[in-house]
Formats: C-alpha cells, sequence, structure tokens
C-alpha cells in the first residue's frame, strides 16, 4: 500500500510533480464531461471502467486459518483473534464459528467480527480504498487538459500517479465534499451502477428561511427535467432570518441533481457540499486532504454491493 500516512496533512498541489505523472488517455477520455450514458448515476458512474479493465487478476486460493487471517486484516493479533473466535463474535458465511484452527478460503469466505465485515482476501490487499474532500473549484477529473486543479492535485505524487485509480463519481466543480477514490473497478463498476441506488447525502446552503410546506414538498419528490427524483431525507439543519442550510439524501446521481431539485423547489443553492457516500462519511476531513478508507469502512462498501 502506498498510501503514505492518513493523518499527515496534504496541501492542494503540495507534493505533485505534473510533468511526472503518466496520463492515461482512457481517463481523459472518460473525464470528459459528456452525457453518454444518461442512465447511469452521473455522480457516481464518472469512470465506469470497461468489461476489460473490470477483470480481477486471477489469485491463489489456499485455505488459511482462521485466526492468522483476522490478524492479517488487522483486526487484533493473533492470540486476540483466537478470543474471538472462542467467544462467538466471528462468523463466517453467515455461521459463528468457535473452534480453533478452523480454516477458510480468504478469497470467497465473508467474514464477519461483531457483525461487522471484515475484509480478508486479496481484493483489499491488491487496491487502494481512499476518500478525499474535494475543494471547490476543484475538478472532478483524473486529468485535466486545461491544467485547472484536479483530483490527483490533492493526493501525494505515488497515489496520484497508480494507474487506473478512478474517481468513483463526480461532484460539479463548485461542490465540495466526498470522493471516493480507487483502483478497485469490480467495486467501481457496482457502485457506479443505478440498481445499487448508493444514497448520497449533500449539505446545502440555500436562501431562509424555508417553509414547512416546501420541507413536505421536497420530502414527496420533485419532478427535474420531467422525471421524478425520489428524496430519501429532507431536514432543515440550520437557519438564520435570510438562510438556511439543509441536509439532503438522494440516490440519483444526475448531474446537477442537488441543485436543480433544490432550484425547483424554490431555494437556490449557495453552496453545496457532499457529507456522505452511502457509508462512507465525510466526517471532519479537511478540504482538500484525503484519507484512506479503514478496513471496516471497506467492508461496508463490498457489503452494499454484494461482493
Ligand atoms: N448534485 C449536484 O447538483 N451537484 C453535485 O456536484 C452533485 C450532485
Amino acid at each position: 500500500m502506498t498510501v503514505r500516512d492518513p493523518t499527515a496533512t496534504p496541501r492542494l498541489g503540495d507534493d505533485r510533480d505534473p510533468g511526472d505523472r503518466d496520463p492515461d488517455p482512457g481517463d481523459r477520455d472518460r473525464d470528459r464531461d459528456d452525457d453518454r450514458d444518461g442512465d447511469r448515476d452521473d455522480t457516481l458512474a464518472a469512470e465506469p471502467p470497461g468489461d476489460r479493465e473490470r477483470r480481477e487478476p486471477e489469485v491463489s486460493s489456499e485455505p488459511v486459518r482462521l485466526h492468522k487471517l483476522l490478524a492479517q486484516a488487522g483486526v487484533a493479533s493473533r492470540r486476540a483473534s483466537e478470543e474471538l473466535i472462542t467467544e462467538g463474535r466471528v462468523e463466517v458465511d453467515g455461521l459463528v464459528v468457535t473452534e480453533l484452527g478452523t480454516k477458510v478460503d480468504p478469497q470467497t469466505a465473508v467474514v464477519r467480527v461483531d457483525g461487522a465485515r471484515v475484509p480478508v482476501g486479496d481484493r483489499n490487499r491488491r487496491h487502494v480504498y481512499v476518500i478525499v474532500h474535494k475543494p471547490r473549484g476543484v475538478i472532478s477529473s483524473m486529468w485535466d487538459d486545461e491544467g485547472r486543479p484536479d483530483i490527483p492535485s490533492l493526493l501525494p505524487v505515488k497515489l496520484a500517479r497508480r494507474t487506473r485509480l478512478f474517481h468513483v463519481g463526480r461532484l460539479d466543480q463548485d461542490t465540495e465534499g466526498l470522493l471516493l477514490l480507487t483502483d478497485d473497478g469490480e467495486l467501481t463498476h457496482r457502485l457506479t451502477h443505478p440498481s445499487f441506488e448508493v444514497s448520497k447525502t449533500y449539505i446545502a446552503e440555500v436562501p431562509g428561511p424555508v417553509a414547512k410546506e416546501t420541507v413536505a414538498t421536497v420530502r414527496g419528490g420533485v419532478v427535474v427535467d420531467g422525471r421524478t427524483v425520489a428524496v430519501e431525507r429532507f431536514r432543515v439543519v440550520a437557519a438564520t432570518k435570510n438562510r438556511a442550510m439543509v441536509e439532503i439524501t438522494v440516490h440519483e446521481g444526475r448531474k446537477h441533481v442537488v441543485r436543480d431539485l433544490l432550484d425547483v423547489s424554490g431555494m437556490p443553492v449557495r453552496r453545496l457540499v457532499r457529507v456522505k457516500l452511502g457509508p462512507l462519511a465525510l466526517g471532519d476531513l479537511p478540504p482538500g486532504e484525503y484519507r484512506e478508507l479503514a478496513s471496516a469502512e471497506v467492508g461496508t462498501l463490498y457489503d452494499l454491493v454484494g461482493l
């Protein structure tokens, strides 16, 4: 894993050498702001890898002792992992395993500790999973022909140059917040497939006050460009006389969907921040910074899309 200490403080463009980067022409093509696939979730489907790119390399599949696997996954020491097993806190493929010495196939087993998925297979080791806090003004692109600040400008060189690193989704240039980056093509493909209806939560600053009737109307769904956008959650989180902060959760990812939805509802957006993507939360990650996902977070993503 080439990701540096997630507690370190990368700054916009701090140690990236653009001249060093070998841009993948495929990335550039994928980054073009076109609308080739209208049904795909635009904020999640910015760079759906093709079938060829999604094919994972073959991995050998040798059964491994469960406590060893848990230790390798960083859950606990081998000794403590044995205790977890004997305490009945470990599940493999839906069954509690209490017998020490049990061997499992790390490539196929779904392992949980206290109900939380623990990624144990090769997939987790082979891939990088990172979130960035995209600041306003940065383009959701792995390469910008016009030299504007792009996603790699938020990353250290080693990570920025990692081939096949996708931004799983796209935020408008003016939108801030959580973007997931990974080189896991299968996960990207699944997360971007509309059938998984990955929820996205935004905080928007809009003119206030927001009337109760408006809240009720938005909750019922809003027609944008002739199609109803379902709203999973909508609430006013703060309000003064002239402005309000609203929280909105949608599944849809049509381009500009949140801005358009709020606009047609009488709330032109002044500022928009994505704070959640499925089970992932931006938390207190400062703008312009990134962090590697904890393995439990990767596990929740696998669970979400059935990996
Ligand atoms: N909806 C928008 O309007 N903008 C974004 O960046 C994402 C969702």
